[in-house]
Order: C-alpha cells, then sequence, then structure tokens
C-alpha cells in the first residue's frame, strides 16, 4: 500500500488522527521544502491564464505620483472589457452571467449612475435606499410564499448569497444562546450545501454536523433525523443545491425542524427566482418555501436569477424575532449610536437601487418568460449529455446539470472544454463537471454548440494518451490527496497568485 493509500485509510478510520499526523508531517523542515515545491509548480502551470495581461496594460504597485488622464483609464478599462467580454456574452460560461443582454446591461448602468452616492447607512440622507429595500424584501417574499404563510415574512438586503447565509446562521445561533441557552451549538447540512454554511460554521464557532446525500443525490432524511441533538439550532436543505442542481426533500427535512422547534433554512439562492415560475409553467416542484410551516429561514439571490447586477441578494425571516438577532446595534460607542442591519457598515446603496428597477422592470411575466426559456435550453443540453454514451447525469436536474463519465477521467473533459473556451464547474465526491443554464445559454446556437464542443471534447479525450494541464492536475490532486489541510494550503496559494500584481 502506497503512503496515499494509506493515509486515506487512516483519514477514514480516524479522522483527528489524521489531521494530527498531517499538522505534525507538515511542521517536518523537509517536508514542508517539499510540499512548497509542489504547490510552486502546480501553481506556475496555472499563472499564465491567472495574470493574463502584461506590459501591453499599465500597472501599479504604488499610487501613480500624478493622477492619469481620465480618457487613458477609461480606454484601458474599455480594452480590457473587450477581451473579456465575447466569452461571457456568447454563453461559454456556467452561470456567472445570468442575464448579461446588452439593453438590461445599459438599464442597470443608467440606474447605478443616478444612485452611486447613496448609502443605506445613512437613511437620513438616501431615504429612497431604505425604499427600495423594503420593497424588494416584500416581493421577494411574496413571490415566495409569504401570503400563504401564517406569520409575518420578514427579511434585509445582503450583498450575495454567502452573506445570506451567513446572516441566518449567525441570527441561528445568537436566538439559541439567548432563547434555549445553547452554547455549543450544532447545524445540520447536507454535504452538498453551499460552502457558505461551511463558512458560517467557521465564522461563528458552529459546529457543522455533515449529512450524506442519497443515491439521487438529495439530503438523507433519515440520517438528519438520527444526527438531532439537544444542540442543533438549525437543519440546512438547497432548493436546489449547487453542486447537482437537485432539490433536497425540504418538506420532510423542514417537518423534522418544526417537532424539534429548530430553525430550518431553505437556501433558495439558485433556485428562489426560478422555482415560482417553473411551477405556475407545470413543472414537478416540490414545495421549498414559506408555504411549508417548518421553514423559518430562506436565502434568494436577486443577483443570480433576479437579474439584477452582481451584489445583492435577500434573507428572509418567519417572523421578526429572528431577524432582530441578525441586527448589530449599540449605545455605548463614542461614535454614537451605531447600527447596522446587515455584515458590512457601509452599503453601495446604488446596487439596492439596480435591484428594485430591475425586479419591477421585469415583473412576474419577464420572469416566467425566462424561466421558460432556460428550462426548455436546459432540457435540450440534458438530453444532449444523455445521448453521449460516455457521459452520465447525476440525478435529475432541471437546469443546473452536472454529468460525469464512468470510463473517462471527466477532469480531462473540463480541461478539453476549458481549451474550446468552456468555463464550466468541476465539482468532485463524486467528480463531475456541471453546467448552470442562464439565459445566456438561450440564445440560438448555444445549446448546439456546448454539446458539439462537448461531443469532440469526450471523443478526443478518448483517443489521446493521458495529458493533463490546467485545471485538471488541481481537481486531481485534490480529490487523491488524502490530506485536506494540504489543498486548503494550495487554496491559499492559489489565492495569494490572485493578489500578485
Ligand atoms: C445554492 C447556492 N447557495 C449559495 C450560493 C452563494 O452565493 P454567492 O456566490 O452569491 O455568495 C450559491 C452560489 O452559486 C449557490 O448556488
Amino acid at each position: 500500500m502506497d503512503f496515499m493509500k494509506l493515509a486515506a485509510r487512516l483519514r477514514h478510520l480516524n479522522p483527528r488522527l489524521a489531521a494530527w499526523l498531517e499538522k505534525q508531517a507538515q511542521a517536518i523542515p523537509p517536508v514542508q521544502a517539499k510540499l512548497e515545491e509542489q504547490y510552486t509548480d502546480l501553481l506556475h502551470d496555472l499563472e499564465a491564464s491567472v495574470k493574463p495581461y502584461g506590459a501591453e496594460f499599465a500597472s501599479f504597485t504604488r499610487l501613480p505620483a500624478k493622477g492619469r488622464a481620465k480618457d487613458e483609464i477609461i480606454a484601458e478599462m474599455e480594452a480590457l472589457c473587450e477581451i473579456e467580454k465575447p466569452r461571457w456574452q456568447a454563453g461559454y460560461a456556467s452561470g456567472a452571467v445570468y442575464h448579461g443582454d446588452a439593453e438590461h446591461i445599459a438599464f442597470l448602468n443608467r440606474v447605478y449612475a443616478l444612485n452611486s452616492q447613496s448609502n443605506p447607512l445613512h437613511s437620513d440622507l438616501w431615504p429612497s435606499a431604505a425604499k427600495y429595500e423594503a420593497e424588494i424584501v416584500s416581493m421577494v417574499a411574496h413571490l415566495l410564499g409569504a401570503e400563504a404563510a401564517q406569520d409575518e415574512i420578514c427579511g434585509t438586503v445582503s450583498s450575495g448569497g454567502t452573506e445570506s447565509i451567513l446572516l441566518a446562521m449567525k441570527a441561528y445561533r445568537d436566538w439559541a444562546r439567548d432563547r434555549k441557552g445553547i452554547t455549543q451549538p450544532e447545524m445540520i447540512m447536507p454535504v452538498t450545501a453551499h460552502a457558505a454554511f461551511e463558512k458560517a460554521a467557521q465564522y461563528f464557532n458552529i459546529k457543522p454536523i455533515r449529512i450524506p446525500v442519497d443515491q439521487t443525490y438529495r439530503a438523507d432524511v433519515e440520517a438528519t433525523r438520527r444526527a438531532v441533538t439537544r444542540n442543533t439550532i438549525v437543519i440546512v436543505g438547497s432548493a436546489p443545491s449547487f453542486p447537482h442542481g437537485l432539490i433536497d426533500p425540504i418538506e420532510a427535512l423542514a417537518t423534522i425542524a418544526r417537532q424539534h422547534q429548530i430553525g430550518f433554512h431553505t437556501d433558495a439562492c439558485l433556485g428562489g427566482f426560478i422555482l415560482p415560475f417553473a411551477e405556475r409553467l407545470g413543472y414537478p416542484v416540490p414545495p421549498f418555501d414559506f408555504r411549508l410551516p417548518g421553514v423559518t429561514s430562506l436565502s434568494v439571490d436577486t443577483h443570480k436569477y433576479g437579474y439584477a447586477a452582481k451584489g445583492t441578494s435577500v434573507v428572509l425571516y418567519r417572523g421578526t424575532t429572528l431577524r432582530h438577532y441578525q441586527y448589530y446595534t449599540t449605545a455605548d460607542w463614542p461614535g454614537g449610536l451605531y447600527f447596522s442591519p446587515t455584515l458590512a457598515g457601509s452599503r453601495p446603496g446604488a446596487l439596492s437601487a439596480a435591484c428594485w428597477a430591475t425586479l419591477i422592470a421585469i415583473g412576474e411575466q419577464g420572469y416566467l418568460d425566462a424561466t421558460k426559456k432556460i428550462l426548455e435550453t436546459a432540457a435540450t443540453i440534458r438530453a444532449g449529455i444523455e445521448a453521449i454514451p460516455e457521459l452520465r447525469v447525476l440525478g435529475d436536474p432541471l437546469w443546473a446539470i452536472a454529468f460525469t463519465s464512468d470510463t473517462l477521467d471527466i477532469y480531462r473533459v473540463l480541461d478539453g472544454m476549458a481549451g474550446r473556451q468552456w468555463s464550466l464547474n468541476g465539482l468532485h465526491k463524486p467528480t463531475a463537471v456541471h453546467l448552470c443554464v442562464t439565459l445566456r445559454h438561450t440564445q440560438p446556437g448555444v445549446a448546439d454548440r456546448f454539446l458539439d464542443d462537448l461531443k469532440a471534447t469526450v471523443t478526443h479525450v478518448k483517443e489521446q494518451p493521458a495529458t493533463q494541464s490546467g485545471l485538471a492536475p488541481i481537481y486531481g490532486l485534490a480529490a487523491t490527496i488524502p490530506f485536506r489541510g494540504m489543498v486548503s494550503d494550495l487554496l491559499k496559494r492559489y489565492i495569494d497568485l490572485l493578489y500578485r500584481v
């Protein structure tokens, strides 16, 4: 048995001992040096794609002694945009840009320009910002079952899905400490729940209890039931999950939470603006929102399928009590009475204005039409993937489609597609690739181009001897390295690389 296999077995048998051994091994200077060498080699291969701009664009490590001419700055930015725009505009990306039509972007930009000085922290100066945010919350709550709920559904605007999730988990932690005396809080989440939940667990000192998914890649209900303890503060489910685009059995999970009088959070960051319309279009959509009495909070991203500019999301709560546990207030600070609803202090009011403007410009009919186009395109793409004998779609997704292969290295397919401009997402556990279908893919010819490129890539991977480049070695390594700390270190080096001038 080689070292990696031995380490993997140890990690399986005794994760804590494995983590301890890993730490000890990493502290040995020759091991450290060897790891450093390996990280450098791996990242060296990625550097060119992460930092593609050379001397043709001015770069700054310090402030220029004198300000540059504004026209020059704009010209340089326009040049960068022209390089980057064609790829996402032509629909080569998974997710990322959810609307992207030129006319819609021009509208968002006008709204942003009008409101660029607005800051909701100063609601005396910009009461319009408070109006926009209150109305965003109300419109989104009504989309997600507020009408049918027995209780008031309230919430706040945040900067994105991650912040909405962080805020909800912090609210549960503080609520459980205050109301139930829980000082060692635990949150139960399927392994497919977004990384933001794990981040919340780290930031707020909540113990994450990870639940496996079943053969359909949806949270295991019985495992969830068994995992509830006196310290559980919240159960989490996705509608749908980021990796496989599948909706957890929210009704069953939320019922468990209700029986134990604890929180249940639906993460509808991806599905909040698709599922209500999919339901109206007659697609099979299981209940996931506030129509279920056990659902006590929900995150939904206006900056994804809400088609607002990047930087807004909504976190909703059943009842005002939980929302109060999200707020920050202080009465003792020499800077005066201070309060803020979310993590940030000052916030870009222009983004809330653009979000509000988007919601009312698109309206119900606009979202219904967009959803129809997306779901129809996704069905074509899914059928095309299923027709490639070497590939297999995971579960039964509606529009975020993960696929793998039982015969080929799927990461080589991921790399081959990257070579044909496609920016898809690599997944692991199990190894797979996914495409999150957006309005960009509903443009004429995009679905066919995707499927043609995928077929050609699969043929190429089948015929060529194993060669690896790009992301495949990183994903391959991440899948085989038994020590997660090493993978974490590698990712930290990757972030360092992004910040290198
Ligand atoms: C299901 C789900 N939850 C949460 C998030 C996090 O959203 P954000 O990237 O806006 O922080 C995502 C992002 O893709 C997601 O798909």
